[in-house]
């Protein structure tokens, strides 16, 4: 039954199509055995009538605005959602969705080239990913940044972090003086932004000339039942998305990579939580082009306890979904033979 629930779509396959910004995946063969490294082209290097683009098939699914935030994808519900899931986070759920070499493989593209380089990680909760990101600079020179004190504390903890700036704070308003990073890190964060474009852009301003964005999050699933759960759950962005608010943010060279547990073999269709690292290059000093309204979000709002909990629980059951699947997908692994299909 479960099988047959989970079995809906295919291994990840792409399909061909024009986009009308004129940009480029550079795709590779797959046939689910690994990952697939895809390269943006800028269009001023593809003239648009001859660009082929391949486009992921989710891109056709029914169209889901980032701006209709799903039950977690409120900083308050957030908040909570950390609260308990602190607790658990390094041991339970990151070896489900984000591994150590899924992280070294999505680091890869920040180009951390440099001890000295300084580096803020934005929605950094217990600091894995800063794990990843002081093996290559000096621990005094990045800083944690998350809404949540209680990811934080365990990101205190531990020893390799301790020369971190460890700092509360909100990814879409960020207490970092323009042009002040040569490096913005930010994995599996975006997907609780009320306003993803709004957390971009402030990754542009932070950055110094020639400094680079790299952004990881989760890639929205192709078969229905993960989707659904999706939806309910939190955002899980096309790729197209992440492009796109990078470009209208100012960032130019913008590339997407993508990653997944190993178990997986290639297979996409449920999503994945740490789906792709995209990266981009901030080409002149100063903030964003882009202009915004006011914020989505009022985080000082009153707001009604029962419809807060009618949401925080369900969006909680629609994580929990999220963490049978990696379950589902390792067993498969292990049943069917290597080489084939799963
Ligand atoms: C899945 S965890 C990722 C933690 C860490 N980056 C890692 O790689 O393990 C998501 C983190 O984003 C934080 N977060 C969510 N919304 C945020 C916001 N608006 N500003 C800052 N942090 C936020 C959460 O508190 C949580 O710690």
């Amino acid at each position: 039954m479960v099988s047959a629930m989970l079995n809906g779509a295919e291994n990840l396959s792409l399909i061909r199509g024009i986009t009308p910004n004129g940009l480029g995946f550079m795709g590779s063969d797959l046939h689910g055995k690994q990952f697939l490294k895809m390269g943006l082209v800028s269009s001023t290097r593809i003239s648009k009538s001859c660009t082929r683009t391949i486009v992921p098939k989710c891109s056709f699914s029914a169209s889901r605005p980032a701006s209709q935030p799903r039950f977690i994808q409120h900083k308050k519900e957030a908040f909570w959602f950390y609260r308990f899931l602190s607790i658990v986070y390094d041991h339970v759920i990151n070896p489900g969705h984000w591994t150590e070499d899924m992280r070294d493989e999505a680091l890869e593209p920040a180009d951390l080239s440099n001890r000295n380089m300084i580096v803020v990680d934005v929605g950094g909760g217990t600091g894995f990913t800063t794990l990843g990101i002081v093996k290559h600079v000096d621990a005094k020179n990045v800083t944690i940044l998350d809404q949540s004190p209680h990811q934080l504390a365990k990101a205190k903890q531990k020893e390799p972090l301790k020369d971190c700036k460890i700092i509360e704070g909100d990814a879409e308003d960020l207490p970092f003086r323009t042009d002040y990073a040569d490096r913005y890190v930010s994995a599996g964060s975006i997907e609780y932004w009320p306003d993803p474009q709004r957390g971009i852009k402030e990754a542009y301003r932070v950055l110094k000339l020639g400094g680079k964005a790299c952004l990881i999050g989760p890639v929205y699933p192709t078969f229905w039942l993960s989707r659904f759960f999706a939806d309910v759950w939190m955002l899980f962005p096309k790729e197209e998305e992440y492009i796109e608010w990078f470009q209208k943010a100012g960032f130019k060279d913008v590339q997407l990579k993508r990653i997944g547990p190993k178990w997986y073999r290639g297979v996409r269709r449920h999503g994945l939580i740490m789906g792709c690292s995209v990266t981009g290059l901030k080409p002149a000093s100063g903030d964003s082009p882009l202009q915004l309204g006011p914020k989505e979000e009022d985080v000082t709002k009153p707001v009604n306890p029962w419809s807060f909990f009618v949401r925080f629980i369900l969006g909680v059951m629609a994580a929990t979904y999220f963490v049978l699947v990696p379950i589902y997908m390792w067993l498969k692994d292990q049943i069917v033979p290597k080489g084939q299909p799963i």
